[in-house]
């Protein structure tokens, strides 16, 4: 269930990328199997508790606008799931239940969602769909092809085409869905293309609605008045909403 670098390889040409796009996403593994095993505390060093709680709530009151009792949720470039397990936490103390599904490329942050309970998807989040017909169809797996609930947290600046992540989200939404994105805002810290393996240096507000409206038919962002600290550089957050 959760493949290895030459399967991986493999599951990257069988989704068409070719060898550039290949190399690039496997640096991005290589650099996120060495974050995988302190991911939860990167998160604890980079936001304060009430910033933690803040994003939670910021997600988990989307996911009550839908009117659901239940709802089946991806998340996606999950990380290690620190922000899924919470979710999922909350929403059930809400009465919603909450069928949750973590979507990530890095094998070792996989490995740490399986321990904390979270079902781990190998993929890439510019093809969401494909990836998880490859997953089951390989692995004999039944993981759902639609969510009504798909969420990224501190990932959309790291995707090679973010627009392309959209729309491969648009793919697996269920009618009626809901996407919420929370991210960093649009800095000049290029440091942190090496440092971070970051690949955009954050998107602005205008960007994110831009890039959102030509995927999505209802878009909303805006800035959430909080910060990670990373390196003693204090970076804003966003949320976006698309429908
Ligand atoms: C900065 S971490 C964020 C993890 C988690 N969402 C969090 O808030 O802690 C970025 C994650 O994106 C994953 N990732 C990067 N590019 C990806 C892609 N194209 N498809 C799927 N996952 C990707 C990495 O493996 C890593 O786990």
């Amino acid at each position: 269930m959760i493949p290895g670098i030459e399967e991986i390889r493999l599951f990257l040409e069988k989704l068409g990328f070719d060898r550039g796009s290949i190399n690039e996403l496997i640096e991005q593994i290589e650099y996120f199997e060495t974050e995988a095993p302190e991911r939860d505390d990167i998160v604890r060093n980079y936001l304060r508790d009430e910033c933690i709680e803040r994003m939670i709530d910021e997600i988990v009151r989307e996911v009550l606008r839908l009117g659901r009792k239940e709802v089946r949720l991806l998340d996606v470039a999950a990380g290690s799931g620190f922000f899924t397990e919470r979710i999922k936490k909350r929403l059930e103390e809400m009465g919603v239940r909450t069928e949750v599904y973590a979507l990530d490329i890095t094998p070792s942050m996989l490995r740490r969602l399986k321990e904390k309970g979270i079902t781990p998807i190998w993929g890439v989040a510019e093809r969401i769909g494909d990836s998880i017909r490859i997953a089951n169809k390989h692995y004999g797996l039944s993981v759902p092809e639609k969510f009504d609930v798909v969420v990224s947290t501190l990932a959309f600046h790291h995707f090679i085409n973010p627009e392309g992540v959209l729309r491969s989200i648009r793919g697996v939404l269920e009618d009626g869905g809901r996407v919420v994105i929370i991210d960093v805002l649009k800095h000049s810290h290029g440091e942190f293309k090496d440092t971070l393996k970051d690949t955009h240096l954050g998107f602005s507000l205008e960007e994110i609605k831009e890039m959102g409206s030509r995927v999505f038919g209802k878009v909303e962002a805006r800035p959430l008045g909080l910060h990670c600290e990373v390196d003693g550089v204090l970076i804003g957050l966003y949320k976006a909403v698309f429908a």
